[in-house]
């Protein structure tokens, strides 16, 4: 593993999207569906470490059909997002946690580390290459998506970690995740499949885990959900996460309970946040295990007046229903208040006014990109 700080060339490619079309896109991006001109590279091969890194022209990678990550699924990655503050500066949220988590990732996922300010400073090099793509701050939770990722690219199929590994930061343009704006998703309860199990992935960021849950949430839309909430699976009783989202569940007496981190959780740096910006509103924060009949009773019997789910993509997100195999339950406080109950929507507006820099940041979350 090389411990030299990279140095990220930049390769501006004279083929950028024109100007009218990339504000075509800005002013109505979706998620995930484009991305902006450049993209981030860099090469780990055993021996030398870490080299090659910079900032290219975003376009189809070349690799060879043996790469070890299509077959073996060797891969992890990020999810984050640079804001435009009304100043017109770029910031991201705790870059620090995501660097972190992403090493975290990579030593369970037998993957080299990238070192936090080289993570940090591929983050930097492509927002300031790209930065006409970082939409107005002033524009609903506009942002630009960043997703770092890493995987195994040695064309090689025999069963050991890769020797040579490509890291790569590409950038969409992003609107609110959910289509449909803010407003209360549905939620189905999974019982046949679990997500994550003690001793395996759950707690990496890693594509497996999430391919695992493609055909829950493919049940879900089934039975007309939009997303799905697992299960842990020992006893098939304790509420986990979404596919990829953390819960919160908010009680009648004002305290917000999350499920606490058992290993086959993943470590949502927007759920650490939100522990913390709820305390700061006035609200106890329990990080403990909530059986799913705690759930389904709670919200019957009004014990839990909101229930919202988090993560960088979806920021935070009202939870209307909850629907399992012969049932569902109605969560009352966010139909009440015209889609988002007041609880969630200033524990979302907290977040996201650091985030946008409309409060002050006394944690020092931000780090300027541009
Ligand atoms: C994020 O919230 O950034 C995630 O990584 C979730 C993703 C599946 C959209």
């Amino acid at each position: 593993m090389s411990s030299a700080a990279l140095s990220f060339t930049v390769e501006v490619r004279s083929d950028a999207l024109p100007d009218d079309q990339r504000e075509a896109v800005l002013a109505n991006p979706g998620f995930g569906k484009t991305f902006t001109d450049h993209m981030v590279l860099a090469t780990w091969s055993a021996g030398p470490g870490w080299h090659d890194a910079k900032v290219t022209a975003y376009g189809p990678l070349s690799l060879f059909p043996s790469a070890a990550v299509l077959h073996y699924g060797q891969e992890i990655f990020e999810g984050m997002k640079a804001y435009r503050h009304a100043d017109g500066s770029v910031w991201t949220f705790r870059p620090e946690a995501n660097a972190a988590r992403f090493a975290r990732s990579a030593r369970r996922l037998a993957l080299p580390e990238l070192s936090q300010r080289d993570f940090t400073e591929s983050l930097k090099a492509l927002v300031s290459t790209d930065e006409k793509w970082v939409p107005a701050g002033d524009a609903g939770e506009a942002s630009l998506y960043l997703r770092p990722f890493m995987f195994a690219s040695e064309a090689f199929l025999g069963m050991r970690p890769a020797a040579e590994v490509t890291y790569c930061v590409i950038a969409s343009p992003a609107g609110p995740y959910f289509a449909g704006g803010l407003k209360p998703v549905s939620i189905w309860l999974s019982t046949e499949y679990t997500r994550a199990a003690p001793g395996g992935t759950g707690v990496a960021k890693c594509g497996g885990n999430y391919a695992a849950s493609m055909i829950a949430l493919v049940e879900a839309a089934d039975n007309g959900c939009d997303q799905v909430a697992f299960l842990d699976a020992v006893e098939r009783k304790w509420v986990e996460e979404l596919g990829g989202m953390n819960l919160f569940f908010v009680q009648s007496d004002g305290t917000i309970v999350t499920p606490e981190l058992t290993g086959t959780i993943l470590e949502g740096v927007t759920r650490s946040s939100i522990i913390e910006l709820a305390q700061d509103l006035g609200h106890k924060v329990d990080e403990r295990r909530v059986s799913i009949d705690e759930w389904r009773d709670g919200v019957a019997g009004g014990e839990i007046t909101e229930v919202f789910a988090c993560g960088t993509a979806a920021v935070v997100t009202p939870v209307g229903r909850l629907a399992w195999q012969g049932g569902s339950v109605v969560i009352g406080d966010h139909d009440v208040n015209g889609g988002v109950g007041s609880v969630t929507a200033s524990i979302r507006q907290s977040l996201l006014d650091v985030q946008y820099g409309r409060a002050a940041d006394s944690r020092g979350w931000l780090t300027r990109l541009v």
